[in-house]
């Protein structure tokens, strides 16, 4: 059976794929950030995922405000990516696992999620960064993904407790797949930030904690919050946080941190990266 190893989460801001291509990983301005990557790397050595499963917002790559779902499932073998205009190289191609993918679907599904299933999708900086900062040096990703893209541009989003109960749905979809995956799941985005409007630049470094550390602990906390309460708190574009609940929803086990950097600011945003390691049940037995 499929077994969900654990999850990460991480900021996706662009200029991180403009910093990899000039090579200033190194730099005192990028180095606190790249920095918290090496636990990151260690740990993937450790763990050696197959899958990635990735919740993502799309910012108008394959989605644009005209047609835009809630919630869309990639069910393809590969993902491109395209110029989106941030003047950062276009990303090497990601292979996907389309049977996996139509496993999770028919579980969302069942689950009464009403989403949109993509037989071709792309996939904007949200996803590449990620996998770029994971996996850097621009080789073939030893992982294949499910991108999972929630809407955090256009109201009406989905409220927080939605993205935790699609977390969840997905996280008992992957268990219940007869293969020997190890997965791991991804959230992607925040923290805390917005982008234009009177609060730009806003970043809000005692609510990220607080989301940091109920992540873990206990994530209703999070989804107590309505969408304009989240916006209030974390800025317009920090609502991007709804990717990091429902990748903590996926994690169906007992739930630890690892490891967490964060730090202020990565262009407009509070950059964060946080490891969690999942439980399962049998294996907390057979310990
Ligand atoms: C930035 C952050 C984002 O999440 C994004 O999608 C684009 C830009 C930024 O801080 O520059
Ligand atoms: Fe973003």
């Amino acid at each position: 059976m499929a077994r969900i190893i654990g999850g990460v989460g991480t900021t996706h801001v662009p200029s991180i794929g403009k910093a990899i291509a000039e090579h200033k990983q190194k730099d005192p301005y990028w180095s606190p950030f790249f920095d918290g990557f090496h636990y990151v790397h260690q740990w993937l050595a450790r763990v050696k995922p197959d899958v990635a499963v990735v919740f993502y917002n799309d910012h108008g790559l394959n989605f644009f405000l005209d047609k835009l779902p809630t919630f869309a499932v990639g069910a393809a073998d590969e993902y491109r990516n395209e110029d989106e205009g941030w003047g950062i190289p276009v990303s090497r191609s990601l292979a996907g696992d389309a049977k996996f993918s139509w496993h999770l679907i028919n579980g969302l599904v069942a689950d009464e999620f009403d989403i949109t299933m993509c037989q071709d999708m792309l996939v904007d900086h949200a996803v590449t960064i990620p996998m770029a900062l994971m996996w850097p040096g621009g080789g073939a990703c030893p992982v294949k993904i499910v991108p999972i893209s929630i809407n955090t541009v256009q109201h009406p989003l989905p409220s927080v407790s939605r993205c935790l109960k699609l977390g969840r749905s997905i996280g008992r979809a992957i268990e219940s797949y007869e293969q020997d995956l190890r997965v791991m799941v991804v959230g992607t985005g925040g923290l805390s930030h917005q982008l234009d409007g009177e609060r730009a630049g806003f970043i809000n470094k005692e609510f990220d904690r607080f989301c940091m550390d109920k992540l873990t602990s206990d994530p209703e906390a999070i989804a107590r919050y309505s969408i304009p309460q989240l916006v209030e708190q974390a800025g317009a574009q920090g609502v991007e946080l709804l990717n990091w609940v429902a990748m903590r929803g996926a994690l169906t086990g007992r739930v630890s941190e690892l490891h967490r950097n964060y730090h202020i600011p990565i262009s407009n945003t509070a950059a964060a990266t946080m490891v969690f390691d999942n439980q399962a049940a049998e294996q907390r037995k057979a310990a």
